[in-house]
């Protein structure tokens, strides 16, 4: 166990299948047999096709819907546990996300103030000097204080929403913080500077992001350690370094392959799967029969086989 309290954040074999419709109900594997570690102070970025399962993970660490099977646990203890209102209240002063979709985040009746008032009426922090550490931290994310407070959802963009979520972040001491395509709502004068505020917050307060992106270049500039997802599988993780420059797994191979040149952005519309990649997996788990998931060097770990 040692080990999982060293981490910020534990998984271990996480698997979730949904099921829709009731009289022919259809099961997706969405999730299957994910194990990593966060440690504190780092950006770990999620990298995968479009319905890997790199949002299921996210809801999933963030108890938004459980799992089928397998454990997460946060500072060592099993997040399942975790049950009572005030427990689970701690649990999201420490482990919160923002999502694809930011409005979905703010009850478009109330103005977005309430985000904060929030903080300080249920996680009971000192009001003392509330409204200078909310002006400060909407400095901090690039918002005028005076042009976003007592505005409601849709008067700002969703960019704009985003950053007000990474200044309620910040206001909290956030552990882990989980960005689901954070940038790709952001306008271009605007990403820089959030990613580097990403990148400070874990310098300075610790914090850990898992960040979910599509963008390849963007996942070698801001993460220390990278996981690559294929069809709800975790095929490669490990130093973001040795991935890109010495990947493995043929799914990763061939995400790099098609990237010819570090600064550009792999298209999400993009069909992305040539059949050749299939075979070519298929291939790799026989060549590599009893290997399960292994080191490939240190800080290196390859799904070899899947059986
Ligand atoms: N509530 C749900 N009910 C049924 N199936 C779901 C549900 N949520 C997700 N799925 C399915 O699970 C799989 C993984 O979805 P997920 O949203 O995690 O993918 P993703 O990697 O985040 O994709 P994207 O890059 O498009 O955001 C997909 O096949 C998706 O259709
Ligand atoms: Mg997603």
């Amino acid at each position: 166990m040692s080990e999982q309290v060293q981490n910020v954040m534990s998984v271990r074999n996480l698997s979730k299948v949904f099921k829709s419709g009731v009289f022919k109900p259809k099961y997706t594997v969405a999730v299957q047999d994910v194990s990593f570690d966060i440690k504190p102070g780092t950006i770990i970025s999620l990298i995968g096709e479009s319905g890997s399962g790199k949002t299921t993970i996210g809801k999933l660490i963030l108890k938004l819907i459980k799992p089928s099977s397998g454990k997460i646990y946060y500072k060592g203890k099993d997040i399942e546990e975790i049950r009572n209102k005030d427990e689970l209240k701690e649990y999201y002063k420490k482990v919160q996300g923002i999502f694809q979709d930011p409005f979905a985040t703010f009850n478009p009746l109330y103005r977005v103030d309430r985000i904060f008032d929030m903080i300080y009426d249920s996680f009971g922090y000192d009001k003392s000097n509330k409204e200078e550490r909310i002006h400060q931290v909407l400095q901090d994310v690039n918002l005028v204080p005076e042009r976003t407070l007592g505005k409601f959802p849709h008067q700002l963009s969703g960019g704009q929403l985003q950053r007000l979520l990474i200044a309620r972040a910040l206001l909290m001491d956030v552990d882990v913080l989980i960005a689901d395509e954070l940038i790709s709502m952001l306008d271009a004068s605007t990403r820089i500077g959030v990613l580097n505020l990403l990148v400070e917050l874990t310098e300075k307060k610790g914090m850990s992001v898992i960040f979910i992106t599509h963008d390849l270049n963007l996942g070698y500039y801001i993460s220390d350690e990278s996981l690559i997802m294929y069809k709800g599988r975790l095929v490669e993780s490990g130093d973001t370094k040795k991935i890109y420059e010495s990947p493995v797994h043929p799914y990763t191979k061939m995400l790099f392959n098609s990237v010819p040149e570090i600064g550009k952005r792999w298209d999400p519309e993009e069909e992305f799967l040539p059949e050749q990649v299939i075979k070519d997996v298929e291939e790799f788990y026989k060549e590599n029969a009893g290997k399960g998931f292994a080191a490939a060097g240190e800080n290196h770990y390859v799904l070899y086989s899947i059986d």
